[in-house]
């Protein structure tokens, strides 16, 4: 296991989060589960959005043992489960509001899948159910800006966002499941299908500021990370859904090889949900260079044209006629 460098340094630097609610998905490990641990020992309530497992109840009561935490279900598989979190969290939450929302959780190098609702796994799990929960839960974030000055909403990308002539695509985000390019060995389409997926986290990030910033006296930033290669277990799960022909041990291996701790890795997550100097469309992550390190603030990477057709297309395949209440 890489030793960890940067985090405890950074977390000792933050302000207490005491009064305030924190709201992760995916966070039964990894990242997710780092970065609740932290909000709970930092004095948040920790409400964690994660499907129900014997994982996400172990690590339920794991955080219960730092700090508040109470569990909400939220499979990003399915945008049914998803609206039923947001009813959940607007009863929950409906007098505290919710100061932060972190889209944390995904899954990568998946075969070419449909879900119930007809879109890649990838691109549903990673971006479509994080756009709907923003929409569900975003009464509570203009309540905890009014209450307490600001909200956040994080997203969280990846350093496979950017690949050569990888712009984002329509069909990405259509319910074309299970026809975006198959399988074929070696499999170039399923890294295809996971870059268009956390380059929808970022360009969301930009969009949701934008429209937002139309809102008159909008306390809510949208802001991102991402890691840099992490050991967590995101390259087993891979590995487990059929990811083993030469590409795939490739791209994991090499990987891993470079992969800061998992705590190193929570590093722009925890700045971008904490950071009280973080301004709205921040992007924080490693050095590009090195790909590992502190998360350092990084120069915006804004595509108009992308954005617009992302947010249209979001839009359409969630069903949402009115993003804003
Ligand atoms: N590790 C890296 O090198 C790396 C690099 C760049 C970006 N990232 C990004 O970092 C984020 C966190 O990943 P990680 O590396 O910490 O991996 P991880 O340990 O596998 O965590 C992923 C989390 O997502 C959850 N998840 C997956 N599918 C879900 C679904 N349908 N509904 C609800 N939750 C679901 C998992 O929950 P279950 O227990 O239910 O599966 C798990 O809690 C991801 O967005 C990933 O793309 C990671």
């Amino acid at each position: 296991m890489p030793a960890t460098l940067h985090f405890d340094e950074l977390v000792a630097t933050l302000p207490t989060q005491d009064g305030k609610v924190v709201a992760i998905t995916g966070c039964t490990s990894g990242m997710g589960f780092v970065l609740a641990c932290t909000a709970a020992r930092l004095g948040a309530r920790v409400v964690m959005l994660n499907r129900p497992s014997e994982r996400a109840d172990r690590a339920l009561a794991e955080v219960q043992r730092l700090g508040t935490a109470d569990l909400v279900p939220c499979d990003l598989a399915s945008l049914a489960s998803v609206r039923a979190a947001g009813v959940t969290l607007r009863e929950r939450l409906g007098d505290t509001g919710l100061d932060v929302l972190v889209n944390n959780a995904g899954v990568m190098g998946m075969t070419d899948l449909a879900t119930e609702d007809g879109f890649d796994l990838q691109m549903q799990a990673n971006h479509l159910s994080h756009f709907l929960l923003v929409h569900e839960v975003w009464p509570l974030l203009e309540e905890a800006a009014q209450q307490r000055g600001e909200a956040r909403v994080v997203n969280h990308s990846s350093g496979a966002r950017n690949r050569p002539d990888a712009e984002m695509r329509q069909p990405y985000l259509e319910r074309n499941g299970g026809h975006l390019g198959g399988d074929r060995w070696p499999g170039f389409q399923k890294w295809r299908r996971y870059q268009q997926s956390k380059l929808a986290n970022l360009l969301f990030t930009y969009a949701l500021q934008d429209h937002a910033d139309q809102r008159p006296g909008n306390g809510v930033k949208a802001l991102c990370a991402h890691p840099g290669p992490a050991d967590s277990g995101l390259q087993a799960k891979t590995t487990r859904a059929g990811g083993t022909t030469i590409l795939d041990r490739y791209i994991i291996n090499s990987t891993l090889k470079i992969a800061q701790s998992q705590e190193d890795g929570t590093c722009g997550l925890a700045r971008a949900a904490f950071d009280p100097g973080a301004k709205g469309g921040d992007f924080f992550g490693p050095d590009a260079k090195t790909r590992t390190g502190p998360a350092l603030l990084l120069p915006p990477e804004r595509d108009p044209a992308g954005e617009k057709m992302l947010w249209d297309a979001s839009l359409a395949s969630t069903g949402i006629t009115r993003f804003f209440p």
